[in-house]
């Protein structure tokens, strides 16, 4: 069974500058069909609120930081992404929410599909139910 996990990504340190790495299957166990980044989010304001049937992410915080609720349907975790050299890999079937965004923060998300409204799962009640069958 595939599970969330923080992967560390490669760093090459410069003097003029550090510089890190993301490759699908190589990085990250998914190839990556989608890239899209959150931005600008109000104080006190969360994203997310759902499960994906289908895709996967990489949830990165490329600058500032902000937490990444995970709820497997029978545990909750909470992940605090603050450094732009590591991310948060989510499968699919876990329910995730984004909130505590820091001021300027931004959040790159790396997809395995293409968006889909249908691949999303809204109701929670019903995501319990599936996640535990
Ligand atoms: P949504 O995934 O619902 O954001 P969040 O999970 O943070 O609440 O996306 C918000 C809107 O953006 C939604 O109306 C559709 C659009 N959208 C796309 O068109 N393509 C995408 O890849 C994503 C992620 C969102």
């Amino acid at each position: 069974m595939k599970t969330p996990k923080i992967i560390e990504l490669s760093r090459y340190f410069d003097p003029r500058g550090n510089l890190s790495v993301i490759e699908e299957y190589k990085d990250i166990p998914f190839k990556i069909e989608r890239s899209y980044w959150i931005y600008d989010v109000p104080g006190g304001e969360s994203r997310g609120g759902h499960a994906y049937r289908k895709n996967n992410e990489f949830i990165v915080a490329l600058s500032g930081s902000f937490d990444v609720v995970l709820d497997d349907g029978k545990a909750k975790n909470t992940y605090h992404l603050n450094r732009s050299y590591y991310g948060l890999y989510v499968p699919e079937g876990i329910w995730r929410e984004m909130c505590n965004f820091s001021t300027n923060s931004l959040a790159l998300v790396l997809a395995s599909t293409k968006y889909d409204e249908n691949d999303y799962l809204y109701d929670y009640d019903t995501f319990k139910i599936m996640s535990n069958e």
